[in-house]
């Protein structure tokens, strides 16, 4: 029987920086990848938002996601998953934000008891790469089978299809 795939991402479009220049995006990279993904596995789309959306200007933005970290909050989300339980495969992508994962991901996995299941993750940086997301995912997940995950600077994002398919057939998809 067919594995079947999650593929649960944060993206945030609005302005960001692609390559060192401040740029209106009207998707943002995490969901480039995320859409290519689907595209190569078939996987079902979920995104991860949160209720209140975090500001389009750049600056305020690493702001209010600073502070979030700081505070460990779990902001609530605009939209929730009712299970995972249909899921083999979880690919999770994310952006990496003050070196971790964005908190509205910390609120979608905490939602979830994701052991026996797979994680593949995969972050857009500008070039922190992982960070501590691996670690982190892999204390909110115990149970679960954390894969080597890929790093893709967001400013490539558009570039990165092959990377990623490399990747996924790597572990198999
Ligand atoms: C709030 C915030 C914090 C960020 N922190 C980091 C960081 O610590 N290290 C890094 O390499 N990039 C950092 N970035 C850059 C993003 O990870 C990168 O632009 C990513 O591709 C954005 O993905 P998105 O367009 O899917 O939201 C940060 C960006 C934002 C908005």
């Amino acid at each position: 029987m067919d594995k079947k795939i999650l593929i649960a991402y944060f993206s945030r479009a609005d302005y960001n920086y692609v390559h060192d220049r401040l740029v209106n995006l009207a998707v943002g990279n995490t969901e480039v990848a995320a859409r290519m993904i689907a595209d190569l596995t078939g996987g079902q789309l979920f995104k991860i938002e949160p209720l209140i959306k975090y500001s389009a200007d750049y600056t305020t933005c690493t702001e209010e996601a600073k502070q979030e970290l700081r505070a460990k909050v779990r902001p609530p989300l605009s939209d929730y998953l009712p299970g995972i339980t249909e899921f083999d495969i979880i690919i999770l992508g994310f952006p990496n934000y003050w070196g971790t994962m964005p908190m509205p991901v910390w609120t979608f996995l905490e939602q979830f008891d994701f052991s026996g299941k797979t994680i593949l993750p995969l972050c857009t940086h500008e070039g922190s790469a992982m960070g501590n997301s691996e670690k982190d995912l892999k204390s909110l997940c115990p149970g679960a089978d954390v894969r080597k995950g890929l790093a893709i600077r967001g400013s490539d994002v558009q570039e990165s299809k092959s990377k990623i398919e490399t990747w996924l057939k790597a572990q198999g998809l």
